[in-house]
């Protein structure tokens, strides 16, 4: 079965042609993805209007350059999918058209895809992991802590009661003057920098639930530079400041997710694997807090390659291959949703700015 996948939920305009091979080196028949940083970054963050449009015009030349890098034609495909939520709706709604175009046209089945669904499943798409599983996504919107039981069965444990931990990357790199998007930045300054030089709080460590909390940190790191500021912000300072949030980040992280694991390996004895998804997941630094964390918890660690961490289409390809195993095509009527929580049922996190 060959599968159409497009993805325009916030910055990036993505298509991909997976097909559900047995062997997991060769389902990815191409991946394009077009990124609007350059249109967002004198913002120091993703503007919905501008992302919307962007979309719009480059969609068109994504899918083609989708095709013709996987050499199939609309005629090959046997289904074609599309983020249809959660996200920025304007972005959404260019992408779940145009799949919904192309379904018409060829008469073939269309499917609508959760966005966070996406990231979950690529674990099983570049590894062949068995449900359940214990996952961490960590992107520029979400931080949550789920178990999957199923292509739409997820237990929600944890998720941040405030910021996203990305968000928390993205709006400390803009106090430090460096660019966006910031995660990519603060570990690259961070390389340089010495994290014992700064204190910075680990806010959540060692709670009972599994929630998260980053506003505090990123409040933390703004009264941290405007001391420095005072005496003259080096270059060192900042790569100080970097490695210390990131230090502080993995840290947090890792605690939250050793205590998830418990949680998981209370219900699932014969789990065996802790996933890793969302751009944040590219940290080496959150990398390495997290191997430790799995191996301690008796988990083997699954981080999908970085391409595939960040959004792209093939993810929503590989998610709409295993809806479709399931059966689980869409109506041509479904609206496109703003927000889509991967478990409906999660009991509400508490906290001001809560994000399902
Ligand atoms: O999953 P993603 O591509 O988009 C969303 O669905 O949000 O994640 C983007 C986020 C951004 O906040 C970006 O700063 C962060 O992932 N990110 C990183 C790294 N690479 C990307 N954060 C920390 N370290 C990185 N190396
Ligand atoms: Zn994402």
């Amino acid at each position: 079965m060959i599968m159409l996948g497009i993805e325009t939920s916030c910055d990036e305009t993505a298509a991909a042609v997976v097909q559900d091979a047995t062997d997991p080196t060769i389902r990815i028949l191409s991946n394009v993805v077009q990124s609007q940083h350059g249109e967002h970054r004198p913002f120091g963050g993703v503007v919905p209007e501008i992302a919307a449009r962007s979309h719009l015009q480059h969609v068109d030349q994504i899918i083609s350059a989708a095709m013709v890098d996987a050499a199939v034609g609309f005629g090959d495909l046997d289904a074609v999918a599309a983020t249809g939520g959660p996200g920025l709706i304007g972005g959404v709604i260019v992408g779940v058209m145009s799949a919904k175009a192309i379904a018409l046209a060829r008469d073939i089945p269309f499917l609508a895809v959760n966005h966070l669904a996406g990231h979950a499943l690529t674990a099983r798409l570049t590894h062949d992991v068995d449900f359940p599983y214990l996952l961490l996504l960590v992107s520029g919107g979400h931080t949550q802590l789920l178990i999957v039981n199923g292509v739409a069965d997820y237990e929600r444990l944890g998720t941040t009661v405030d910021d996203a931990v990305g968000e928390a990357f993205d709006k400390s790199a803009k106090l430090l003057g460096l660019g966006y998007p910031g995660g990519p930045e603060i570990e690259k300054a961070a390389a340089k920098g010495d994290a014992a030089k700064i204190s910075l709080p680990r806010p959540m460590k060692g709670r009972d639930s599994c929630h998260f909390s980053f506003s505090g940190l990123k409040t933390a790191v703004r009264v941290k530079v405007r001391e420095l500021c005072d005496q003259g912000l080096s270059e060192r300072d900042i790569q100080n400041v970097c490695a210390s949030f990131q230090a502080a980040v993995a840290d947090v992280i890792a605690d939250r997710s050793r205590r998830a694991a418990e949680v998981f390996k209370r219900k699932n004895p014969a789990g065996r694997h802790l996933v890793v998804a969302g751009g944040v997941a590219a940290n080496l630094t959150l990398r390495a807090f997290l191997e430790t964390a799995a191996s301690d918890a008796g988990l083997e660690l699954i981080v999908p390659p970085p391409a595939l961490c960040t959004d792209n289409g093939a993810m929503i390809a590989w998610a709409g291959l295993e809806q479709m195993a399931q059966g689980l095509t869409s109506d041509l009527a479904f609206a496109p949703r703003p927000r889509w929580p991967l478990d409906p049922d999660a009991p509400v996190a508490g906290g001001a700015g809560v994000k399902a």
